[in-house]
């Protein structure tokens, strides 16, 4: 079993990382020290004994950075599951390269077997999580029990997490039918039940107590359906319900949706209250909505720093810059450089924005073809094939029902 790939000129680096990966982690290093640098991934993988097992490549001392940002390149478009890390002095302009090239880490040459270690381990496990996110978009979901859940989160109010969150679920009901689910986790001032002009019979604090918690068809019942074939779970009317609802009741109320649906999508209260934290605890995707103004990208700066912290890393991470405007002053190379991330979709401040939200009718309900919509559509792919999105009938106001 191959599961890590070094190419290197050094044996000494090749000697720590093989005492890094032994006993802690399982499969073999496969090296190509004292033979010619494979040019292509493609030519590199067909050089392995097993291509399918291959979870990490390490680009390593001697290999010329041009070169290795380019073979990280076709690794992150031919091979996305593979998790690249490349060894360099990290200074700011290579990281941001790196970053670009899709590089999952950036290594120390002199870094220390321990150090090695831990690295090997988070890339191993972002392999691991990127293969199931792939297999369940594929929509082959045999032999795993849960679907996709999706938290959309930012560390400020107002910055469009529930107008990502809601275009993102009627977008992927389009593609999957009565297997999207939206739950509203903004459980004081949540507001899906408007973005969807819907009139919920049930709420959060419902589900998560009394027969619902118990039974999952019950659960279900308690959806309220969207003509688009979505499902949402709204919050609660009265603002002091919060209390009635614990972290665990969150992570209680994820397993049992993630093991009907095939995509659980989550819209957040502003920040890191409990129950946001609960759902990135279950979220297989972490969606960051942030603005293009500087408080916000440094809120959201502290926002993953933070979530670093408590080791709730954000393996298959979408960074969104919404109401995105550069002529205020910023770019997105000064806002990823500020984060140290790349960012993933940038939507335009808008106006067809505002008119949805007002109508209540996520502009993915319908094949628009404004600037905004045309992100939104961008966002939806990280997640769906793409699909034919119909435009829904009528759009009045109606019940929640049974799946
Ligand atoms: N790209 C955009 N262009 C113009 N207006 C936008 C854009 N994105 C969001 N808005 C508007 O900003 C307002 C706030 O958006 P939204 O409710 O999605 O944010 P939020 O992060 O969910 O807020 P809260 O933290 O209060 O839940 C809405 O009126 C929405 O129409
Ligand atoms: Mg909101």
């Amino acid at each position: 079993m191959s599961r890590y790939a070094i190419v290197t000129t050094a044996p000494d680096f090749l000697q720590r990382l093989t005492e890094a990966a032994s006993g802690v982690l399982e499969g073999e290093i496969h090296s190509w020290l004292g033979s010619a640098f494979p040019t292509g991934a493609q030519e590199l993988v067909a050089q392995l004994p097993d291509p399918r097992l291959l979870d990490v490549l390490i680009l390593g001392p001697g290999v010329p950075l041009d070169d290795a940002l380019q073979l990280a390149d076709e690794f992150e478009v031919q091979f996305p599951e593979v998790s690249v890390l490349l060894t360099t002095t990290p200074t700011p302009s290579v990281v941001l390269s790196a970053m670009r090239a899709g590089i999952r880490d950036v290594v120390e040459p002199d870094a220390d077997v321990a150090g090695l270690s831990v690295l090997l381990h988070r890339a191993t496990r972002s392999a691991a999580i990127r293969r199931r996110s792939a297999s369940l978009s594929s929509g082959d979901t045999a032999g795993s029990a849960n679907g996709r859940v999706i938290a959309v989160v930012s560390p400020k109010g107002g910055a469009g997490k529930t107008t990502v969150a809601s275009n993102l679920a009627v977008g992927l009901a389009a593609a999957a039918p009565h297997a999207t689910v939206l739950v509203d986790l903004d459980l004081q001032f949540g507001d899906v039940a408007s973005a969807l002009t819907i009139a919920p019979d049930h709420s959060v604090t419902d589900a998560v107590h009394g027969p619902a918690r118990r039974d999952t068809m019950v659960l279900k019942s308690f959806l309220s359906a969207h003509p688009t074939g979505l499902f949402a779970l709204c919050a609660p009317d009265l603002p002091d319900a919060v209390d009635q609802v614990t972290g665990e009741d969150v992570s209680h109320l994820l397993d049992q949706l993630a093991s009907q649906y095939r995509y659980v999508v989550v819209d957040t209260s502003p920040g890191l209250s409990e129950h946001t934290l609960a759902a990135l605890d279950k979220a297989t995707d972490y969606v960051f909505v942030s603005g293009m103004d500087v408080p916000s990208v440094r809120g959201l700066r502290k926002e993953l720093d933070v979530l670093r912290e408590l080791a709730l890393i954000p393996i298959t991470r979408h960074i969104v810059l919404n109401n995105a405007d550069q002529r205020d002053g910023l770019t997105i190379a000064d806002v990823e450089k500020a984060l140290n991330v790349k960012v993933d979709i940038v939507i335009p401040s808008s106006r067809a924005v505002r008119l949805s939200t007002n109508q209540g009718a996520p502009l993915l309900e319908n094949k628009r073809r404004d600037p905004a919509s045309k992100a939104l559509r961008k966002l939806l792919l990280r997640f769906a094939p793409p699909v034919a999105v119909t435009k829904s009938k009528g759009h009045g106001r109606h019940r929640g029902g049974k799946k």
